[in-house]
């Protein structure tokens, strides 16, 4: 299909005591998988499923020897597809890039033909990655509150969880946008400015969105829900949404159980919806990157973004697994 290319890339062993290890190591497009399309990475980032590949959690990948990172915006080197021509740029994300697909952070991916979409004319390469997985997720969610009614006339709080991360800081940046009042949930109290300048109403801590009393239903607050938490976060947040209050639940940082009884959906009209970013459709991700360059463009972009090169991969992946990280890595994939 084209000459071999040697390339850099965050390579990520299992070793022989079951540990894993990464490091920066060079290979070739001849590694690569098998793919329609070759894809010359100008950028990649950085998103919490990232450190869970690399750290070898099984439920994200499962072959070894790996390159992680879910999130990838290049121009296509070589196609054998006819819908793809050397020179379009291009985003990918989600499907099985980064899991057990060699991924973004690497100088070339290849890919399927059906994995990419066309980077929009309105949409800076690196600005593609500043919003990212962790972009996309929260566009998701936005559409997924105002698609069921949630609007920004009925004047009252928005409230979103992990608000300092990736995806949490994105969706309140897009709802402020919108005019929604949002109210942002953070563990750090050192973020609590950034959250006000992205548009952030109220801080809350994440104890206020934590109940421990146990009760079915707790007093009717918001009228919306953006979480990235999951766990007991999310179960309080159910029981605390106003009567048609709509929650969007993407994360799972805090857990995975979610105690509750059927009382908010059947006496309050709650409705919680899942979002997949993964499996998000072709024609959904194309309508999201293009209002990411456009409508919901975040001023503020470059403040919540850090550009890192793979030598800096480790440092933030512990971050993101300690819940440390504050908005959004881009990663240029060189030493
Ligand atoms: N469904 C999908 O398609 C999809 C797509 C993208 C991401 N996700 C999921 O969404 C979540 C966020 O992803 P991300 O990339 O934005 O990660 P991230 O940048 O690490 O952000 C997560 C944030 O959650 C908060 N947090 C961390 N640990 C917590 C804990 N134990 N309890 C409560 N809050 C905690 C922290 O924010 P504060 O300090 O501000 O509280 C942290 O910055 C992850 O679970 C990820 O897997 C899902």
């Amino acid at each position: 299909m084209s000459e071999t290319i040697s390339f850099p890339c965050y390579f990520v062993t299992k070793e022989g005591d079951g540990t894993f290890r990464g490091a920066v190591a060079e290979r070739t497009t001849t590694d690569l998988p098998a793919g329609d399309v070759l894809v010359r990475v100008a950028y990649s980032s950085l998103n919490y499923k990232d450190a869970l590949s690399a750290s070898g959690n099984p439920g994200v990948t499962r072959k070894f020897p790996h390159v992680p990172g879910i999130d990838a915006v290049g121009t296509v080197e070589a196609s054998s597809s006819d819908a793809w021509k050397p020179g379009q740029p291009v985003i990918v994300t989600g499907h099985d890039l980064g899991q057990n697909t060699w991924g973004g952070l690497a100088g070339f991916i290849r890919v399927p033909a059906a994995w990419l979409v066309r980077l929009p004319a309105n949409l800076l390469a690196r600005d593609a990655m500043s919003y990212g997985t962790a972009g996309l997720t929260a566009a998701q969610c936005v559409e997924a509150l105002l698609a069921r009614g949630v609007s920004a006339s009925q004047g009252g709080e928005v409230v979103v969880t992990g608000a300092s991360g990736g995806v949490g800081s994105i969706a309140v940046g897009i709802l402020a946008r919108l005019g929604f009042n949002v109210a942002a949930v953070t563990g750090k109290p050192a973020a609590a400015e950034l959250l006000t300048k992205l548009g952030a109403k109220t801080i809350l801590s994440r104890k206020d969105v934590d109940d421990a009393s146990g009760k079915p239903l707790l007093a009717q607050r918001f009228i919306g829900a953006v979480d990235t938490v999951g766990g007991n976060v999310l179960t309080t947040l159910v029981k605390s949404m106003q009567r048609q209050g709509v929650v969007a639940a993407c994360g799972l940082v805090g857990g995975i159980d979610i105690p509750l009884t059927v009382y908010p959906f059947i006496l309050r009209g709650v409705d919680l919806v899942g979002i997949d970013s993964v499996e998000c459709p072709q024609e959904q991700r194309e309508r999201i990157w293009s209002n990411l360059g456009g409508a919901w463009s975040l001023p503020l972009l470059q403040e919540i973004t850090t550009e890192i090169t793979l030598g800096d991969v480790p440092t933030h992946l512990a971050r993101l697994l300690k819940g440390e990280a504050v908005g959004r890595v881009v990663v240029k994939p060189v030493k």
